[in-house]
C-alpha cells in the first residue's frame, strides 16, 4: 500500500505521515527533506540557490542516510528548500529516488507536494492536508520557538504566504491537490483528531493490499 500525503507548509501532514507509518509498519519518507538538504549543500558551498547546474549536482549527491535534519529543519531552510524545488532540473533528478522508495514491496508513506500528482500517481491512498495560513503560522512558530529560535507570528504567517505562492505557482509539480485525493482541513483539529480523520480515510479506501 502506498500512502501520499500532500499539503502545504505547516499543515501537519509530517505528523500524520509519520503517525500512519508507525501504525501500519511502513516506511516513511519526508520528501521535503531533499529539497532542504539539496539547498542546505548549496549554502554550505557558496552556491547560489538558483545556479541549476549547482544544485542538481547537489540534489544528485544526496544520500538519504545522511541528512543531519537538525540542519535541515529551520526557517531558513524552509524558504530555501522552496527556491530550489521550482527548479525542474533538480526535481527530474530527485525523482527516481522518491519513485524506489515508493515501490518498496511491503509499500511506504511519503509526504510532500507533488506524491499524489508526480510521484507516486498510483498510490492508493491519497490525503491533501491543509490548515488556514493563520493556523499554519501559529503552528510554524510554536515549533520553531520550540528550536530556540526568535521568529515572530507576523513575520511567519508572511513566510508561510509566500512559500504557499511559489509552491502554488511554480511551472513544474505545483502545490496542488491529486484529482483523487481526499481533503483533510486540520485548520479546527488537534492531531490526535487530525490522525484518526487520516486513519478512517485510509481505512475507507478499503483493503490494505
Ligand atoms: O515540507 P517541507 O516544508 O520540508 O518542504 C520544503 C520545501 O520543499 C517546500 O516548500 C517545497 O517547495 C519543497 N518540496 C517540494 N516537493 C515535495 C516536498 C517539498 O517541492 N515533494
Amino acid at each position: 500500500m502506498i500512502i501520499a500525503i500532500d499539503g502545504p507548509a505547516a499543515s501537519g501532514k509530517g505528523t500524520i505521515a509519520r503517525r500512519l507509518a508507525a501504525h501500519f509498519g511502513l516506511p516513511h519518507l519526508d520528501t521535503g527533506l531533499l529539497y532542504r538538504a539539496t539547498a542546505r549543500v548549496l549554502l554550505d558551498e557558496g552556491s547560489r540557490l538558483d545556479d541549476v547546474d549547482k544544485a542538481v549536482s547537489a540534489a544528485r549527491g544526496l544520500a538519504l542516510l545522511d541528512f543531519d535534519e537538525e540542519r535541515l529543519r529551520g526557517r531558513e531552510m524552509g524558504e530555501a528548500a522552496s527556491v530550489v524545488a521550482a527548479i525542474p532540473e533538480v526535481r527530474a533528478a530527485l525523482i527516481d529516488m522518491q519513485r524506489v522508495f515508493a515501490a518498496r514491496p511491503q509499500g511506504a508513506v511519503l509526504d510532500g507536494r507533488d506524491i499524489g500528482t508526480v510521484i507516486a500517481p498510483a498510490a492508493q491512498v491519497k490525503i491533501f492536508v491543509t490548515a488556514s495560513a493563520e493556523t499554519r503560522a501559529q503552528r510554524r512558530a510554536l515549533e520553531l520557538r520550540g528550536r530556540g529560535e526568535r521568529v515572530d507570528y507576523a513575520s511567519i504567517l508572511e513566510d508561510i504566504r509566500k512559500r504557499d505562492q511559489r509552491d502554488s505557482e511554480r511551472s513544474d509539480a505545483p502545490l496542488k491537490p491529486a484529482e483523487d485525493a481526499k481533503i483533510l482541513d486540520t485548520t479546527d483539529l488537534n492531531i490526535e483528531a487530525a490522525f484518526a480523520a487520516a486513519l478512517a480515510m485510509v481505512d475507507a479506501a478499503g483493503p490494505r493490499l
